[in-house]
């Protein structure tokens, strides 16, 4: 039997062969087991000699058991650590950065600009009640100029802001109508167009305001102009032409001297030399006293630009959809503008 056993175990090739010997000689039903109970059978004399054999027997198969399943655990192991083996010699796969948004980029370069003149960055909400809208920019109900800017209203009173000009009223309030302040306000506004490649129903604007006790047309012209001058380049020129806003007087538009088209067969500049780049204007007396700041002691210039028109004008874009589709092979070209 020990000799059979031993044979037997060194045969094995897996644990679960292993266990099956085990069985076969140790276990309940055992050859072994089976001499063992046989013992009762046997004389006194007898009895000592076998049972002495009996356990050598066991304790040399036990022991070859126990020896073989060593064995076999470590193969078991070293196949494993060989499956799982991991060569680091293999050359990586590069993982894909991603980038601001070419807008977000615009914004946040607008943004420095700003803040290198002293101006704060606020914010306001997208959800905006009809006074702080039109009412408090000295549109009231009725007013024509309302049809301006075809407006989603969710209910009367509440609607998606149709531009950024509402924070010009929040923040005057917030300041209590006796501190001078300069501030811009970047923000996502929504008006009912239809989509196509100059409009969107949902865009970007940056405001502007500066209320201090002796603000004049020329400091609005001056700022305008550096920032036009470091946004495109120190070549460029700014020009303002009278135009309407109820919430300010006089008004302007702004536009831009165009580099590359010399007055024709440029589309952004439509042949004229000049592209329109933002809204701005002296504060007007009304705003100015609805919010709370004497308009006899203080004055205030306010603009509002387009971050898109600029991103478009900057980078040759044609199509404003473009900062709204989210393809990636559009924005990734301006990941290190
Ligand atoms: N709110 C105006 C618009 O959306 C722009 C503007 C802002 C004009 C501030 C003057 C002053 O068209």
């Amino acid at each position: 039997i020990k000799l059979e056993a031993v044979e037997k175990v060194n045969q094995v090739n897996d644990s679960k062969e292993l266990q099956e010997v085990k069985v076969a000689y140790l276990g309940k039903k055992g050859s072994l087991t089976g001499v063992l109970r046989g013992m009762g059978k046997l004389s006194k004399e007898e009895r000592p000699v076998i049972g002495e054999i009996a356990n050598q027997v066991r304790e040399t198969i036990t022991s070859a058991i126990e020896e073989k399943s060593k064995v076999l655990e470590e193969k078991a192991l070293e196949e494993k650590l060989q499956a799982e083996a991991i060569d680091v010699t293999l050359p990586g796969r590069p993982v894909k950065a991603g980038g601001p948004h070419l807008l977000t980029s615009i914004v946040e370069e607008i943004e420095d600009l700003f803040i290198g003149m002293g101006f704060e960055v606020r914010e306001g909400p997208e959800v905006e009640t009809d006074y702080f809208n039109f009412e408090a920019l000295n549109l009231p109900k009725d007013h024509p100029a309302r049809d301006m800017q075809d407006t989603f209203y969710i209910t009367n009173e509440l609607l998606m802001r149709t531009h950024t000009s509402p924070v010009q009223a929040r923040t005057m309030q917030s300041y209590g109508g006796s501190k001078p302040f300069k501030m811009i306000c970047p923000g996502k506004v929504y008006r009912r167009d239809t989509d196509d490649a100059t409009h969107s129903h949902q865009f970007t604007q940056i405001e502007g305001l500066y209320v201090d006790k002796d603000v004049k047309m020329s400091d609005l012209k001056g700022v305008l102009d550096v920032f036009a001058k470091k946004m495109f380049g120190q070549d460029r020129e700014i020009r303002l032409r009278p135009s309407f806003f109820p919430f300010t007087e006089p008004s302007v538009e702004m536009d831009i001297s165009c580099k590359s088209c010399d007055g024709q067969g440029c589309s952004v500049c439509k042949g004229t030399g000049w592209i329109e780049i933002l809204g701005a204007g002296m504060v007007h007396p009304n705003v100015l006293s609805m919010a709370g700041y004497d308009p006899n002691v203080y004055s205030g210039f306010a603009f509002g630009m387009g971050p898109e028109r600029i991103a478009m004008l900057k980078y040759g874009v044609n199509d404003i959809r473009q900062f709204y589709l989210n393809d990636v092979r559009f924005l990734k070209q301006f990941h290190n503008a």
